[in-house]
C-alpha cells in the first residue's frame, strides 16, 4: 500500500483517492507518525501532501530526516515538495511572485514522473513559497515562468516532488504523473480493488471490536447501510442496528429497509425497527416553523435511540456511517446557519460506549457505493438518492400531519416512477415532490375542489452546495401532473420549481 502523510492540505483524501483509482490501496496518516510504525506497515511508497504553512517556520509541521533513509520511494506535492527541499540541503524561500490556479508548466519529458506527458502542460498551483535551490543529488524536471522548480527528482534515492497539485482535476496529466510514480517508481501492480478494502476493513473491525458489542443507527441511506453490512459481515450478532422509522420516510421505504436488514434479510445481525411515527406526529402537532420542526425531529430521534439503547444494555462501540464528505463539512461550516442539518445517527449524549467506529470515514461517496455493490446490497439501495435526515418533515411546508405525509408520499412515488420510466434517474442529482401549504380552487368532474398544490423539484449538482434546476421534458412533467391530480386525493394543482441554489435551497425547508 501507499501511505499519504497529511501536512494539513485541503486535498489529502483526494490524493489517497487518486491512488486507489489507479488500483493501489492508500491510506492517510498524520505527518507526525512514528517512523518505526510507518516502516512496520511496509508501504511501497510515501506521498507528502500540501499544507498551508511555511516550512522555514519553527511551528510548522516537519518530518524526521531519517524518513529519507528508509529506502521507501517518496513523492511530495506543494508543501510536501518544499519540505523535502528544506529537510535535505535545498532551500525554500518566499516566492517573489505567488502562483494561484492554472499555470503553464514546462516539463522534461524524459523525467520519470513525466513519461508520456507532453512538454507543456497546464498545472494547478497554489503557493507563496517556492524551492529556490534543489538539494544535492536532485535535478529540476519542470518549471514555470515564476517558479524555477515546479518539479524535481533524485532518481537514485527515489525521491520526487512537484510544486503543483497533480491530484486536482485542473492539472493536466496529473493522473499519468501519479500513475508513473506508483507503477514505475514504487513497482505497484494495480491489483487492488474495492473488495480488498472490504476484506481488510472487515479484518480491522474484528480486531478492534474483539468480542465487544456494537450499536448502529440505521437510516436506510447508502452510508449507514454499507456500514451496517460491513459490520454484520465482520461481527454478526455482536451488532445491533436500531432503525428508527419516524413515519416521515418515502413510500414503502421502511419496509424496504426491513427487507434487507430485518430477520428475513440475508444478514446475521440484531435488527430493531421502531415505528415511531405516532410519537413524531404528536410532537409536531401545530408546529410550522422549519427550524423548530428540524429541531424536534432531531431531538426526538436521539431520545428514541437512547431509549432503545438502554433496553439493549451496555455497548462497547457506536458505529457511524460517516464518510469523507461529512468529515470535511463538519470541519468547515463556520458560516451562518442556513439550516440545522441533521444526519440520523447524530451523537446521543446518554449512551455510554468506549469508542466510535467509522469504517467509511476515508471513502468518497462513489467509493462507498462500490463497496456496497461488492458486499451484495441491492442496487436500488446503493444508488438511492440523498434523503434528508428529517425526511418528509422538511418537504411539507407548515404543520406535518399523517394525512399530508400520505399525500406527499403518493405524489413523490408517482414522480419517481415516471422519472425512472423516462430514463432520467441517473442524470438527476436529486428529485422529489414536496407539499406546499397552498390550497387553491379547482374543478373536477363538475365539482368545485379546494385542495393542496404539490411542487415537483429536480436538480443537478456535483456537491449539493450549489445546484441548478434540471430540464425535465415537458411531456414527462405533464404525465406526472396528470397522474398526481388523478391518483392522489387532496391535490388539485402541480407546480414545477425552477429555482436554482442559491437563492433557493434544494429542500423547501
Ligand atoms: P439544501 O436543502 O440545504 O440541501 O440545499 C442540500 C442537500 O442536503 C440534504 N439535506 C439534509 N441531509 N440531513 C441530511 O442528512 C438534513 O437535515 C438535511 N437537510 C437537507 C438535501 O436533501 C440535499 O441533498
Amino acid at each position: 500500500k501507499i501511505i499519504v502523510l497529511d501536512f494539513g492540505g485541503q486535498y489529502n483524501q483526494l490524493i489517497a483517492r487518486r491512488v486507489r483509482d489507479e488500483g493501489v490501496y492508500a491510506e492517510v496518516y498524520a505527518s507526525d507518525i512514528d517512523l518505526d510504525k510507518l516502516k512496520a506497515m511496509q508501504p511501497k511508497g510515501l506521498i507528502f501532501t500540501g499544507g498551508p504553512q511555511s516550512v522555514f517556520k519553527e511551528e510548522s509541521q516537519h518530518i524526521d530526516k531519517k524518513v529519507f533513509e528508509l529506502g521507501i520511494p517518496i513523492l511530495g506535492f506543494c508543501y510536501g515538495a518544499q519540505l523535502i527541499a528544506h529537510t535535505l540541503d535545498g532551500k525554500v524561500e518566499t516566492a517573489p511572485v505567488s502562483e494561484y490556479g492554472k499555470t503553464k508548466t514546462e516539463v522534461k519529458t524524459d523525467a520519470t514522473l513525466f513519461r508520456g506527458v507532453p512538454a507543456e502542460i497546464s498545472s494547478w498551483m497554489s503557493h507563496t513559497d517556492y524551492i529556490s535551490k534543489v538539494p544535492s543529488g536532485f535535478t529540476v524536471t519542470a518549471h514555470t515562468e515564476n517558479c524555477p522548480v515546479a518539479a524535481m527528482e533524485d532518481t537514485s534515492r527515489h525521491i520526487y516532488a512537484t510544486q503543483f497539485h497533480p491530484e486536482v482535476q485542473h492539472t493536466e496529466y496529473g493522473k499519468e504523473l501519479i500513475h508513473n510514480f506508483l507503477y514505475d517508481v514504487c513497482g505497484c501492480k494495480g491489483d487492488w480493488k474495492m473488495d480488498s478494502f472490504a476484506e481488510a476493513e472487515i479484518q480491522r473491525i474484528r480486531e478492534t471490536v474483539g468480542d465487544g458489542k456494537v450499536l448502529l443507527a440505521l437510516s436506510g441511506g447508502v452510508d449507514s447501510s454499507v456500514a451496517a453490512t460491513l459490520m454484520a459481515k465482520a461481527i454478526g450478532k455482536q451488532l445491533t442496528c436500531v432503525f428508527v422509522d419516524h413515519g416521515l420516510l418515502r413510500k414503502d421505504e421502511g419496509d424496504e429497509v426491513e427487507a434487507v436488514f430485518g430477520p428475513k434479510g440475508k444478514y446475521d445481525l440484531n435488527f430493531i425497527r421502531v415505528n415511531a411515527g405516532p410519537e413524531y406526529f404528536e410532537k409536531l402537532k401545530g408546529v410550522e416553523e422549519p427550524e423548530q420542526k428540524r429541531k424536534i425531529i432531531g431531538e426526538q430521534f436521539i431520545r428514541i435511540f437512547e431509549r432503545e439503547a438502554k433496553k439493549i444494555g451496555a455497548v462497547d462501540f457506536l458505529c457511524q456511517g460517516t464518510i469523507y464528505a461529512d468529515v470535511v463539512e463538519s470541519g468547515l461550516g463556520k458560516g451562518a446557519v442556513i439550516k440545522s442539518h441533521h444526519n440520523v445517527g447524530g451523537l446521543p449524549k446518554n449512551i455510554e460506549f468506549r469508542a466510535i467506529i467509522e469504517p467509511l470515514r476515508n471513502l468518497f461517496k462513489d467509493e462507498v457505493r462500490k463497496v456496497g455493490l461488492e458486499l451484495g446490497l441491492p442496487e436500488a439501495l446503493v444508488y438511492r438518492q440523498p434523503f434528508p435526515g428529517p425526511g418528509l418533515g422538511v418537504r411539507i411546508i407548515g404543520e406535518v400531519t399523517p394525512e399530508k405525509v400520505k399525500i406527499v408520499q403518493e405524489a413523490d412515488s408517482i414522480y419517481r416512477e415516471e422519472i425512472k420510466k423516462a430514463g432520467l434517474a441517473r442524470e438527476l442529482s436529486q428529485y422529489f415532490a414536496a407539499l406546499t401549504n397552498l390550497r387553491s380552487v379547482g374543478v373536477m368532474g363538475d365539482f368545485r375542489t379546494y385542495d393542496y398544490a404539490v411542487a415537483l423539484r429536480a436538480v443537478k449538482t456535483d456537491d449539493f452546495m450549489t445546484a441548478e434546476c434540471a430540464e425535465i421534458p415537458f411531456a414527462v412533467l405533464q404525465t406526472v401532473m396528470n397522474r398526481i391530480v388523478n391518483e392522489v386525493k387532496g391535490v388539485n394543482r402541480v407546480f414545477y420549481d425552477l429555482t436554482s441554489k442559491p437563492p433557493g435551497t434544494i429542500e423547501l425547508e
